[in-house]
């Protein structure tokens, strides 16, 4: 992973491969940002003219990289774009400033050490820029054989920037390091996620999951339980059982708990672990399979946030849940018309085998449900439905109760995740009765996003608060990187959650 520090070292003085600096959209041509007074200073003012005489605008994403003023220990400036110039008394806001610093970074690879002279005005805008920074230099070479051998090959040709140093802050101030010390958790974390998501099915099974989580369990202090194939048996997991019985490779319920002696509240987190998602007998075609090892996208998002908290302390137990099988096709596969006798004594019709992630939620949610914890949110890549309301880049929220769904997607944006509160009509209920069991995990082909949601309702206990995210969309980028996304697994909802968990700390939520 790449070091993150602050320096308060003149910026011409600093041995680094790259300064970076801001650029912004002006209404007459590009504009220096604040932060980088010195470096346009050895330009003798002229940064902005040489800029726009390079082909900058200042548009959000842009990249531009130019030779540093003679004099300058780095031999390059590399000017990122910030987009408009912000209102006056405002300032460029956290989401731009941690794009600006992925871009950089991902320019980047092949670098070792780069400073950051962006405009952060405060430590929470210093963590924005380290935290962009760490997500952008992200790369996944594990499975690129040239990579292992000296790194010639690897993915971009680059090994990722080694060492980002964020300049203008205060290393020394209690508010700088603590924002440091989040960014590098929450990123290490998060890019321990897409690790995660991004490993071939064929490697990263229920059981591998599993192992992955005791021993980061056991590395940070998080009691760890995991319940295999007989256990699961022995304790009645129908819907985890019926999902993974066309797999040679078993399924697990992970139960992670952090607990903080100085916690009054206990958030449970419940992921969607399905290794990988053919269909099952409701096979699906070419085409829709070939990113299915991303569909236990909530369950790495669970995990990562559970040791997030742990790492930063947080005064508020968490408790995740991965519900981790393979939905295959087999001779042993559940049917199309097979009936299910879930954790919760409930039976369900599994019309659809493809419909599976409800199934293994549906367990976990009652399993969580059990412990009475003051709020339940599930993760899941869960609805092709989903991704056509609200495209690639946004989460759909539901929930039973309004208030909880509006701090959601509040606690989204402060983090910068983009989500959208979702309905959840009664209407669409009756579209699931089934003539032989309690309930279908099938119902209406339109709103079938909200259709799954009522079917999780079914598996909260009494009085629990309760939320969903159908992280269908951003869990996974098949297109090109931008910002601090690279391609393939995001690691999308990881920050909400641990934004839920510090807001749960402070007596803010639910
Ligand atoms: N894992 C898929 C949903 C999905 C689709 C995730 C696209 C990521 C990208 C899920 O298990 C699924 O197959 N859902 C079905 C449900 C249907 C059969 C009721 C769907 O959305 O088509
Ligand atoms: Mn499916
Ligand atoms: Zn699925």
């Amino acid at each position: 992973m790449t070091a993150l520090t602050l320096s308060t070292a003149a910026v011409s003085g600093l041995r680094a491969d790259a300064i970076v600096v801001g650029v912004a959209k002006g209404a007459k041509g590009p504009v220096v940002a604040p932060g980088a007074e010195a470096v346009d200073q050895a330009y003798d003012g002229g940064l902005a003219g040489i800029l726009e005489t390079l082909g900058a605008a200042g548009a959000e994403g842009e990249v531009t990289k130019l030779p540093a003023p003679s004099g300058f220990k780095a031999p390059v400036v590399l000017a990122v774009g910030l987009g408009a110039v912000p209102e006056k008394d405002e300032t460029f806001d956290a989401e731009i400033l941690r794009r600006a610093a992925g871009a950089a970074a991902r320019a980047l690879a092949g670098a070792k050490k780069a400073a950051f002279a962006l405009p952060a005005q405060d430590a929470a805008d210093a963590g924005a820029v380290g935290e962009g920074a760490l997500l952008g230099a992200y790369s996944f070479d594990a499975y690129k054989e040239t990579a292992r051998s000296g790194g010639k090959n690897a993915k971009n040709g680059k090994a990722p920037l080694a060492e980002a140093v964020l300049l203008g802050g205060k290393p020394r101030d209690k508010a700088y390091k603590a924002a440091v010390e989040r960014a590098v958790a929450v990123a290490e974390e998060l890019n321990r996620a897409r690790d995660l998501i991004n490993t071939p099915p064929n490697d990263l099974t229920p059981a591998a999951f599993a192992a992955v989580a005791q021993a980061a369990a056991k590395e940070h202090g998080i009691k760890v339980q995991v319940l295999d194939e007989k256990a699961l048996e022995k304790g009645g997991y129908g819907g985890i059982l019926g999902v993974g019985a066309g797999s040679a490779a078993a399924p697990r319920l992970v139960r992670l708990s952090y607990t903080s002696s100085k916690a009054d509240k206990t958030l449970a987190l419940v992921g969607k672990g399905i290794t990988y998602d053919s269909g099952g007998i409701s096979l699906k075609p070419a085409g829709h399979n070939e990113t299915m090892k991303c569909d236990m996208s909530g369950a790495a998002a669970v995990f990562a946030a559970v040791v997030a908290a742990a790492r930063l302390g947080l005064e508020v137990n968490v408790t995740g849940w991965l519900a981790l099988a393979e939905n295959m096709p087999s001779g042993s596969a559940t049917r199309p018309g097979d009936v299910l006798r879930m954790y919760s004594g409930k039976t369900v019709e599994v019309l659809n085998t493809d419909a599976e992630g409800r199934l293994v939620l549906a367990d976990a949610l009652w399993r969580a449900s059990e412990e009475k914890p003051d709020a339940i949110v599930d993760v899941a890549t869960l609805t092709g439905a989903m991704v056509l309301a609200l495209g690639n880049r946004i989460f759909g929220v539901m929930a039973n109760d309004d208030a909880f769904r509006g701090a959601i997607v509040e606690a989204a944006e402060e983090v910068g995740e983009e989500s959208w509160p979702m309905p959840l009509p009664e209407h669409l209920r009756k579209g699931m009765d089934s003539p032989t069991a309690d309930i279908a995990n099938m119902g209406e082909r339109m709103g079938g996003g909200l259709v799954a949601g009522l079917f999780l309702r079914e598996f909260i206990g009494e009085g629990i608060t309760w939320a969903h995210l159908d992280i269908a969309g951003p869990a996974f980028n098949e297109q090109g990187p931008f910002g601090y996304t690279p391609k393939g697994g995001t690691g999308s909802a990881v920050r909400t959650l641990v934004r839920l968990a510090e807001l749960t700390a402070a007596g803010d939520l639910g």
